[in-house]
């Protein structure tokens, strides 16, 4: 009885957007679940945790950039900017850039509240002269920036390669949105992760120790639990496979048998074989990178690469508002 009240409370609070995506991806003939799902407290604390993987190269090859890259950084970025991070998250990489370009202020805008703030708190104490003044806010929709930062002059950061779990349609209206909110004279420090060899890139995304599989399976448990669901969840294996037309990695969850579930009293049929994807992670070249800044209203100015060109920060600048040439 007790049971019961709890599982219907559940079902009831669920998250109306989760449970609509969740049904209406499931029914698409290639059926996928929008990536911001995975990010559960469980997810979150899993994703940490593949940063730290020693496949996982791209946190460690940023992060060495930055610090290598530094003080050529700061000499092209100048002091005295208000920094805008997109997505912050737990700020990791954050201190280094501080460090290395001295700007006026500092303001992480991010979706998960309590995260941002413990963030910001840590950092505002790390640097005490520094005005850190966090948004709480969805990065893709429009944002106004706080009223303390409104004469200076931005930068904004979005490091760790989001910009590829954006399909490129996605991650063009995003940028051109950043423009818009950042101003004129704003610059932009963007990482973008290189094309390589699909030996290197797959166990990135399909490591060893099982991390990223658990990350990816964690989606199943949380429909499970929020949405009522019945799914197998032993009937499913992940898959991480490189998409050689689109330049990217795709993460996905097959059924490794036959399978029938419910999901808040639907039914559905997999079939063995049959995947469910949960998550690309596009890769750009050198000039697909430039190209998808100048697509996005920004003209590259300069980059900086690790010394096996595995990954990119790229710095540019708002493209003047006037006709061409
Ligand atoms: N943007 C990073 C990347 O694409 C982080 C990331 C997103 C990620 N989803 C992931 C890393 C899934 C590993 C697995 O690499």
């Amino acid at each position: 009885m007790e049971k019961r009240a709890i599982d219907d409370s559940d079902t009831i609070t669920a998250d109306p957007a989760f449970r609509a995506d969740v049904l209406d991806g499931l029914t698409a003939p290639q059926r996928a679940v929008p990536a911001r799902w995975l990010y559960d407290r469980r997810g979150s604390e899993l994703f940490e945790a593949i940063t730290d993987l020693p496949e996982y190269y791209p946190t460690r090859t940023e992060t060495r950039i930055l610090t290598e890259s530094g003080a050529d950084i700061a000499a092209k970025v100048g002091r005295g900017r208000a920094v805008v991070e997109f997505g912050s998250g737990s700020s990791a990489k954050t201190p280094l850039l501080l460090r290395a370009i001295t700007p006026a202020a500092y303001v992480p805008i991010d979706i998960s509240g309590d995260f941002l703030r413990d963030a910001a708190a840590a950092l505002a104490q790390d640097f005490p002269d520094l005005p850190v003044i966090p948004v709480e806010a969805d990065f893709m929709e429009p944002i106004a920036l706080p009223e303390a930062i409104r004469g200076l002059p931005k930068l904004g950061f979005f490091p760790g390669s989001t910009i590829g779990n954006l399909v490129p349609r996605t991650s063009v209206d995003l940028l051109r949105a950043m423009r818009e909110s950042l101003g004129d004279d704003a610059l932009l420090l963007i990482g973008m992760d290189r094309v390589k060899s699909e030996d290197v890139l797959v166990p990135a995304y399909d490591d060893a120790a099982g991390i990223t599989a658990a990350f990816n399976l964690n989606l199943l448990d949380r429909i499970n639990r929020e949405l009522g669901g019945t799914i197998p969840v032993d009937a499913f294996r992940h898959r991480a496979i490189w998409n050689e037309t689109l330049t990217r990695i795709e993460m996905h969850l097959e059924a490794t048998r036959d399978v029938d579930f419910a999901i808040d009293g639907h039914a559905f049929q997999m079939a063995a074989g049959e995947t469910i994807h949960t998550e690309n992670s596009h890769k750009y070249g050198p000039r697909d990178a430039r190209m998808l800044l100048l697509a996005g209203e920004w003209t590259p100015v300069a980059e900086w690469t690790d010394p096996d060109d595995r990954f990119a920060l790229l710095l540019a600048e708002a493209r003047p508002r006037r006709k061409a040439p």
